[in-house]
């Protein structure tokens, strides 16, 4: 058997090779797996025109969100009908061949108005829709091996093995608990009354694809299930992890994720408040309704053989120590919850999370992805001429924070990044802005990894400036401060002679004698040392990250 997989792969060495992105690399592990049956392969034309319009294949089976894979134009080109192509992932690890019959452009304003009810791209699905390449192919797909996962491979099963491990539970029905959040006590008290009210046993069935933009991350979102779970009872309860791209389809998913969970062997469907929506518009107005995905799988659900079990919001009654759907509140009686945004302020903010919330192990885990802004990760990046005092300052703020909190921290000041980062640029834009990226990206790993990075060079161009600021303000605080002691001071002091040495045509193409230096348009401390000693200069930025509760 093994022999026979080699000689596939080996073969496979004189295809084309399409490197497979995340979203289509979740998508086709599902389809060779069996999650996605009926489908085999991703979508034709004509099933793809049939699940638009009628969100069924053309052979007339539910199935309402389009699976396509997506290429370029450029890797179209390279391509022909019956040739056959080896789909890899990242790594080039061989995952299938494909048999290529069928290669269109897709209207994607069509798909987005039937798949989303919109085309609006602050729809996140949408705007995944519209980034994605213009052309669609399809063909038959040879399963060579399904993606390899190395995180959480305990939790990782295939809708064979999940049936296999329901069955071994002996319960007539099962419920799916499909989420992209943290699980808290409301989801806790609404599945287990589920369990009761229908005698079922429960698989909790985590999407770990993709989920919507700014998300907590499946690592952590594991790590929190993994510490409710033994506050559900071990005889009836399963923890499974399912690699799907969410498109947050509101309806059209809630129908889905029911067909898929009915291949995962499950009888019924925890369907709440929004399901799988995007959430509101900026200006307030929500893209579906609060019922409208309950709505659309009432109307199907006989026909997938699923049933919905429908939840409206969980909040918590405090006179009665216990939860109620929103509807259902005890007259006079005042309820509480805490929003997603709420959480991650009071996370940020080291506010303790109440326990009625969420079991204190659950909010522990939170808070190591989550640390309050005094240990979040930093960069400090401070821009002005050559002497104007932004390395003195840097080392005398180094040694400060040292000092008095526990982050480690590192100095990119300018020469220790020519000596050991940038050794062979000189002073040329080009070098300087290439020299500014490094800083950022050095910068950007330090801030994610929850340190503390002081940069120090001289940055005399705004866009670098600007890039670093949106990279690392991915993973941490950004904070610009720019030294702004005027040309003429730093010429005067001349510390290492090199005004002169500039002035007298010696160096070429010195910042601020004859190259230019772009003052930022907007720091978030300005900084003249012409009047102030380093240790005043030190304070008010000492002052400053104390008053953002960064320090
Ligand atoms: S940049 O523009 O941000 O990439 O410059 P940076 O890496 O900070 O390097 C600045 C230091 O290099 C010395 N030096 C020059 N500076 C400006 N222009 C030219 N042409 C130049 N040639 C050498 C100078 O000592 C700078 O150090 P500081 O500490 O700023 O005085």
């Amino acid at each position: 058997m093994k022999i026979k997989t080699k000689t596939v792969a080996e073969s496979a060495l004189n295809l084309k090779n399409i490197t497979l992105n995340s979203r289509q690399l979740c998508d086709i592990e599902l389809i060779l797996n069996g999650a996605f049956n009926p489908l085999d392969s991703f979508l034709n034309k004509s099933d793809y025109d049939s699940v638009l319009d009628t969100m069924r294949l053309e052979n007339g089976e539910l199935w309402p969100i389009p699976i396509n894979l997506d290429l370029t134009k450029e890797q179209i080109d390279l391509i022909e009908n019956d040739e056959k192509i080896a789909l890899r992932d990242k790594e080039g690890f061989l995952i299938s061949i494909l048999t290529l019959d069928d290669i269109w452009e897709p209207d994607k304003q069509k798909e987005a108005s039937k798949v989303y009810g919109t085309e609006d791209i602050e729809h996140p699905g949408v705007l995944q829709l519209f980034n994605t390449n213009n052309y669609y192919v399809s063909g038959k797909l040879k399963k060579i091996n399904l993606p390899t996962h190395h995180d959480f491979t305990d939790l990782r099963h295939t809708p064979q093995e999940v049936k296999e491990n329901i069955k071994k539970m002996n319960y007539d029905s099962t419920i799916a608990f499909q989420t992209r959040n943290p699980i808290h006590r409301a989801h806790q008290e609404l599945m287990t009354r589920a369990m009761k009210e229908l005698e079922a046993n429960i698989l909790i069935h985590p999407t770990v694809g993709m989920t919507k933009p700014g998300d907590i991350d499946h690592y952590t979102r594991v790590n929190c299930y993994k510490k409710i779970l033994p506050h559900f009872p071990s005889d009836s309860t399963l923890l499974s992890l399912i690699p799907l791209a969410m498109r947050m389809a509101g309806p059209r998913e809630a129908l889905w994720h029911a067909l898929i969970r009915k291949n995962y062997g499950c009888t019924h469907l925890i369907v709440g408040r929004d399901h799988a929506g995007p959430g509101n518009r900026r200006n307030g107005d929500p893209f579906y309704g609060p019922y409208d995905a309950q709505e659309l799988l009432l109307r199907h659900q006989d026909e997938i053989n699923i049933k919905m079990v429908p939840f409206k919001l969980f909040v918590y009654v405090k006179e009665k120590s216990d939860f109620y759907e929103f509807d259902k509140i005890p007259d006079g009686l005042t309820s509480q919850n805490i929003s997603g945004t709420e959480l991650r302020s009071k996370l940020s903010n080291g506010e303790e999370i109440p326990k009625w919330f969420t079991y204190p192990e659950v909010s522990n885990e939170l808070r190591k992805a989550y640390p309050s802004k005094n240990k979040q990760g930093v960069t400090l990046f401070f821009t002005g001429l050559s002497g104007s005092g932004k390395s003195t300052i840097a080392n005398a703020l180094m040694s400060k924070l040292l000092e008095r909190q526990q982050r480690k921290v590192t100095l990119l000041d300018g020469d220790i990044v020519r000596t050991h980062l940038s050794s062979e640029l000189g002073f040329s834009k080009e070098h300087r802005d290439l020299n500014i990226t490094r800083i950022g990206f050095v910068a950007s790993e330090i801030t994610k990894n929850g340190g503390i990075a002081i940069c120090a060079p001289i940055a005399p161009y705004e866009k670098p400036r600007q890039d670093n600021k949106k990279l690392i303000e991915q993973h941490g605080n950004y904070i610009e401060i720019h030294v702004s002691t005027p040309l003429e001071v730093c010429e005067k002091r001349d510390v290492k002679g090199l005004y002169e040495k500039a002035r007298s045509g010696i160096i070429k193409g010195f910042t601020g004698i004859d190259d230019p230096y772009e003052a930022p348009n907007n720091p978030d401390l300005n900084i003249d040392t012409t009047h102030i000693t380093v240790e005043e200069a030190t304070l008010r930025i000492i002052n400053y990250l104390e008053n953002a509760q960064l320090i």
